[in-house]
């Protein structure tokens, strides 16, 4: 343990959120992989229809705690969780949900786009043949729908049959925002989601998530605090595996409570 993982080792976090019921509930988790502890005592209620921010230093937990949420961490061999996750009120590590269920309930965009060598009508459509729907009909609208909500449909309506791999990254990711919304989650997860992209890029999945974040919950991982202070409402500031402090993003950022909080965003920590 470094001397600062000491000095830390009882950080207390510093909630200020509004009441309301939450659309997760992270209750008093620990996580580990191995012997290694990478989160520490987290609890933390994460409200519907906004977009939630997790921010800080490379290595503090940000995506192990977002692959919590949608038991992404399962295939890590030596991971190990204790404490209690509920979505709208259910324990997601019991058997009152299959896994496939709560996969296609919280959907999750990763750092850089991955989409499948298919077509991208293909792509789009794959979350809901594998829940067996096979009406093309159906498939034509809801792909439809979530090229809409993803703008990109004007881009690609005319070569849906085209392979993926031709657009351009940005659009690509915006592909797999769709390809994860077709499913209809009601939340969705994002790891650093443009962290692979150019600014016009950027710009563009920003504007998205804020749409997206007016009817659905949003949880964005990024490193980067001026995206979460554009497009977050809440934010939450992790450091050493702890939830340092979380609150509305405006004060996260402008006026922290927590002197680590306050080094994060004003540059002074790595
Ligand atoms: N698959 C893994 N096996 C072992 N350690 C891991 C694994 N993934 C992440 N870690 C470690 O867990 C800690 C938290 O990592 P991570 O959640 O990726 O942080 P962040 O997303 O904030 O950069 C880091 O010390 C990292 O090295
Ligand atoms: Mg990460």
């Amino acid at each position: 343990m470094t001397a600062e993982a000491k000095d830390y080792a009882e950080i207390k976090s510093i909630v200020d959120i509004p009441d309301g019921t939450p659309e997760i509930e992270v209750d008093d988790i620990n996580a580990y992989y191995g012997n290694k502890h990478v989160l520490k005592n987290i609890s933390m209620k994460i409200l519907p229809r906004r977009v939630t921010a997790l921010i800080g230093p490379s290595g503090c937990g940000k995506s192990t705690f977002l692959r919590v949420l949608n038991r992404m961490n399962d295939y890590i061999e030596g991971f190990r969780l204790e404490g209690k996750v509920y979505f709208k009120g259910i324990d997601i590590y019991s058997d009152e949900i299959p896994i496939e269920e709560l996969r296609s309930r919280i959907g999750m965009v990763f750092q850089k786009p991955n989409p499948f060598p298919q077509s991208i009508y293909d792509n789009v459509a794959f979350g809901l043949r594998i829940r067996g729907i096979k009406k093309k009909s159906i498939l034509d609208e809801t792909v439809e729908w979530a090229l809409q909500q993803s703008a990109l449909w004007d881009e690609v309506k005319d070569r849906l049959k085209d392979n993926a791999y031709s657009l351009s990254g940005g659009q690509q990711q915006r592909l797999c925002i769709a390809r994860a919304l077709a499913t209809k989650p009601e939340v969705l997860l994002m790891d650093e989601p443009t962290s692979a992209l150019d600014p016009i890029a950027t710009t563009r999945i920003e504007k998205l998530i804020s749409e997206l974040g007016k009817e659905m919950t949003v949880i964005l991982v990024t490193h980067n605090i001026h995206q979460a202070g554009r497009v977050s409402h809440y934010a939450a500031f992790f450091y050493l595996g702890h939830l340092v402090e979380y609150s509305d993003t405006k004060k996260l950022l402008t006026a922290p409570s927590h002197p680590l909080t306050e080094s994060y965003v004003t540059g002074r920590m790595g």
